[in-house]
């Protein structure tokens, strides 16, 4: 845990990845390795591309996610390096494509791929890295794995698609949301962590103990990944705030904010999310909504409603540094910043 000093000169520990890549750094240099030998290919322009993406950096957190569910299952072979290098493809492959859907300028602090070579190549290489995961998967050999990760995969697809059609609709209500962010991100840290459980081994119950920590893991990422779209520090982000606005993103603090609002207040909502009709100001006046309503605050509340349940589907594993590396991402997935 890193510390920071509050208002009050107190002095807080504040949840940090520190331990939790620590635990997998020989691991997590393995994977680095393997992903970028395994992105190359003889037409330049891939690895040109997904070299860009690849050493911008990023947490790395579905790949770190494999690894130490494989060590909380006491796993020792090595099945998981290219298995989490597969899980970081297939998040590649979707954050190409989403910057193409979103018109997303910056992502992990530079220019996106799309806005460098254009939408075009930024497609066809998300369309290769995709297709790169799966000849990793089928190398594994295991069926068992390539059943989970082509199901994550379909299922971030329909949940990008379904997010399309809620855009610039404000009658979308929690529940339509909710389904949004399982299947675009929570499916994804789900099938990262039951990977461990399955080259280990493992019986069912962890299996399962291991999908319900990432599905609700993920959920509450996403859900901070939403509000901070329009509270982070850009420079610490990485990613420009105020895509989501910009977009007419139909996300919980919007969905709070229209639903507690006053008449006039859902015209401004409509005017800007569904009209797309938007002034210079409309930004900073969605935010003061989004205060006078807390949908910031109650967004975030709802990440540690599922992050209380991520914690105890732990619980059933044994006490050590995995499981207290692991309920540490849940805080710092809270109270992070980038
Ligand atoms: C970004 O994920 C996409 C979402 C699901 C919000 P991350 O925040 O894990 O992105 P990187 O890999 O660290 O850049
Ligand atoms: C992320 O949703 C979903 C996937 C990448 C599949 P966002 O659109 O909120 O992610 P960012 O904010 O662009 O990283
Ligand atoms: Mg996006
Ligand atoms: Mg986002």
């Amino acid at each position: 845990m890193g510390i920071v000093v509050d208002l009050n000169g107190k002095r807080e520990p504040q949840p940090s990845l520190e331990a939790l890549t620590r635990l997998v750094a020989a691991d997590l240099k393995a994977v680095n390795e393997l992903i970028v030998r395994r992105m190359h290919s003889p037409v330049a322009l891939i690895p040109q591309l997904a070299g860009h993406i690849v050493a911008a950096g990023g947490k790395r957190l579905r790949p770190v996610l494999t690894l130490a569910a494989s060590r909380l299952c006491g796993y020792t072979g090595t099945r998981h390096i290219a298995l989490a290098a597969c899980v970081e493809f297939i998040h590649t492959a979707t954050l190409l494509h989403d910057d193409v859907v979103d018109r997303s300028e910056l992502r992990r602090g530079l220019a996106s791929a799309n806005a460098v070579w254009g939408n075009k190549t930024s497609v066809l290489v998300g369309d290769f890295l995709f297709a790169r995961s799966f000849e990793l998967m089928v190398e594994d050999g295991s069926l068992e794995v390539l059943a989970i990760l082509s199901r994550a995969s379909s299922v971030i697809a329909e949940g990008e698609v379904a997010q399309l059609v809620t855009a610039n609709d404000t009658e979308t209500g929690e529940t339509a949301y909710m389904d949004v962010i399982k299947a675009k991100t929570a499916q994804l840290f789900a099938a990262a962590c039951q990977i461990g459980a399955i080259v280990a081994d493992r019986p069912a119950v962890e299996k399962e103990a291991l999908e319900s920590y990432g599905m609700n893991l993920g959920i509450a990422f996403q859900l901070i990944d939403d509000v901070l779209d329009y509270s982070a520090k850009q420079a610490k982000l990485g990613k420009t705030v105020g895509d989501d606005f910009r977009e007419g993103k139909i996300t919980l603090p919007v969905i709070l904010a229209f639903r507690r609002g006053s008449e006039a207040e859902r015209a401004f909502w409509r005017r800007t999310l569904e009209d797309l009709d938007q002034k210079e100001t409309d930004f900073d006046k969605a935010v003061g909504l989004m205060g006078r309503y807390q949908s910031l605050e109650d967004t975030i509340e709802r990440a540690r409603h599922y992050g209380a349940i991520a914690r105890d589907a732990l619980g059933i594993f044994a006490d050590g540094a995995e499981k207290d590396a692991l309920i540490e991402l849940i805080d710092f997935s809270i109270h992070r910043a980038y």
